[in-house]
């Protein structure tokens, strides 16, 4: 065992501080159940079976907040803006997506700094994913 120097603080990852990775399995599950029943956005999705599309998700979420870095040495650098541009993401897909998000985090029961960080990280990334209509 390595001695921890006296005085270090041991931080956490946010990752680790969440629960780890089934906190982010139960949230893009819990995600992937309401695009399922989206008449907007299940049209959007190009494989029949979500499973795929889940596990990429999951492990990309896991992967930013401090994770394994399983996300990357499968697909490469994310590159969001650029996977997402043969989707139409208008406003109205930006608005179903993150309605099935809201409640997806709120299904966690997260502490409220938490859920405060996600929430915001993710509408700002939501934002950023428009590529129509505006
Ligand atoms: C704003 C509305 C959004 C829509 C309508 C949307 C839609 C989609 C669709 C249709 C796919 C393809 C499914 C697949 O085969 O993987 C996809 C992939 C993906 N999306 Fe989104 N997305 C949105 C926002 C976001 C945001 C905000 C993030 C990140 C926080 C994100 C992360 C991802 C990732 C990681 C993939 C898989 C990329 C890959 O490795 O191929 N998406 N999205």
């Amino acid at each position: 065992m390595n001695k921890i120097p006296r005085g270090t603080v041991q931080e956490q990852t946010f990752y680790e501080q969440v629960g780890g990775e089934e906190t982010f399995r139960r949230l893009v599950h819990r995600f992937y159940q309401g695009v399922a029943e989206d008449p907007l956005l299940r049209p959007m999705y190009p494989e029949e079976d979500l499973g795929p599309a889940e596990e990429r998700f999951t492990l990309f979420l896991m992967q930013y907040w401090g994770g394994p870095r399983t996300y990357s040495e499968g697909r490469g650098h994310p590159r969001l803006r650029m996977r997402h541009a043969p989707f139409t993401v208008d406003r109205a897909a930006h608005d179903a997506w993150l309605r099935h998000m809201r409640d997806a985090v709120d299904s966690l029961g997260l502490a409220e700094d938490h859920q405060e960080q996600l929430w915001n990280y993710l509408t700002y990334a939501a934002a950023s994913m428009i590529n129509a209509g505006e």
